[in-house]
């Protein structure tokens, strides 16, 4: 028996595990409703024309061998252009690392931030890759809570109170998964001050920040100038252009001299997975700089989606859920799991009503607040059938316990 190591019993990232017990209900004969994973493609959305002729053409005239492991510099230069014309200090293409996806962005950082025994703050909720890595490098999360009495604002005082001499990095995500809500700026910028303060890098995670159904956030690299604070921004091209299998995503780090060798070294470690997929590269240009319509148009569907998930809840007793600014989430709390941890009831709403979401603990929740997170990208007919049986099962479930 070769045993595997405990890093990988470590590493969880409920979005994806929780699959396992849908694919046996399926084994079983049952059609079950995916609403576990933020995947545009997967409820029916392609992705823009335009991207996809301009990476044909790229695919059959341009180089597709090995790329710098930074990066294409068309596409860097693209990634600068843009976050340049967001304002802020100039970003040059020196300042971005090309990577397959922001989670591979989020697993080089890491691991070129953090030493054993570090520590770095997270949000709590928030999307599990984060603590998944921190696991696998043997450091700690700390978690600041995020509430929805507050729409999910993080707190100044409980970011500060967790801060100490192990502490590395504050990681925000805005908007956030798994919550939908926008961090008010001045939030931002007074985390961003701490962080200078400290010493402390900040992540910041913004792959949905072109989807906001209200004013988007300004990005922390803008902010970031005037705080002095040293920073990183996450992005992607999986879901605000509905790349997601493409894996395109790319770090850029905030000019300054504090980051200069945390950027060396995370290109170094950058080299030794060679380059991330140069075809794909192609697409970050036509994305970026091209024409913007597409984003508009799927905001403004996902908006509508959005409201009919968000009545459907409402109209279900027992249900109830914050209006979300952004993304394709929403938080949907159960007055009552009847005293089961969230991840049994999401089995056992799994069981009973064959709809798949995932329980609030695998984002970092306590197990017993009673929430789950479900995606809520498909259409009316799809929603519809997933509401209607999560109704259904509401009852079944309380009646069971
Ligand atoms: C907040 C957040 N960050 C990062 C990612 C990873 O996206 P990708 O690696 O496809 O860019 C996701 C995916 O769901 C996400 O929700």
């Amino acid at each position: 028996m070769i045993l595997p190591s405990e890093r990988a019993t470590n590493f969880v990232y409920a979005i994806r595990n929780i699959v396992q017990a849908a694919e046996a209900l399926e084994r079983r004969g049952r059609k079950v409703i995916y609403l576990n994973i933020g995947d545009p493609q997967s409820f029916g959305f392609r992705p823009p024309a335009e991207i996809i002729e301009a990476v044909d053409r790229a695919t059959r005239t341009k180089f597709t061998g090995y790329s710098h492991s930074a990066g294409l510099l068309e596409g860097r230069q693209a990634v600068a252009q843009y976050a340049s014309a967001l304002g802020g200090a100039e970003t040059s293409p020196a300042d971005v690392l090309l990577t397959s996806g922001a989670s591979e962005a989020a697993d080089l950082l890491l691991t070129a931030l953090v030493n054993p025994g570090d520590e770095v703050l997270l949000p709590a909720p928030g999307y599990p890759i984060y603590s998944a890595i921190l696991s696998k490098l043997t450091v700690k999360a700390r978690y600041y809570n995020l509430n929805h009495k507050s729409n999910w604002q993080p707190s100044l005082d409980e970011v500060s109170s967790l801060i100490n001499d192990r502490t590395r990095a504050i990681v925000l995500i805005n908007p956030s998964n798994p919550t939908g809500a926008i961090t008010a700026d001045e939030t931002t910028k007074a985390l961003l001050e701490l962080a200078a303060k400290h010493n402390l890098l900040v992540i910041s995670d913004e792959v949905y920040r072109e989807l906001c159904f209200e004013k988007p956030p300004t990005s922390a690299s803008v902010l970031a100038r005037d705080a002095g604070a040293p920073g990183v921004v996450l992005e992607s091209l999986s879901k605000t252009h509905m790349l997601s299998g493409w894996r395109v995503g790319w770090m850029r780090f905030v000019p300054s001299a504090q980051t200069r060798d945390l950027k060396s070294a995370t290109l170094r470690l950058a080299g030794g997975r060679l380059c991330s997929p140069t075809i794909a590269q192609y697409a970050i240009e036509p994305a970026l700089l091209g024409d913007q319509r597409s984003i508009r148009k799927f905001t403004e569907e996902i908006r509508t989606r959005r409201d009919y998930a968000v009545k459907r809840v409402a109209g279900i007793e027992g249900l109830s859920c914050t209006l979300p600014d952004a993304a394709f989430y929403l938080m949907v709390h159960v007055e009552d799991m009847g005293g089961r941890t969230d991840e049994q009831f999401v089995l056992d709403l799994l069981e009973a009503s064959n709809v798949l979401v995932v329980h609030g603990s695998g984002f970092g929740s306590d197990p017993q607040a009673g929430y789950f997170r479900l995606v809520y990208l498909g259409n009316e007919d799809v929603l519809g059938a997933a509401f209607d049986g999560i109704e259904k099962s509401l009852r079944v479930l309380a009646a069971v316990t």
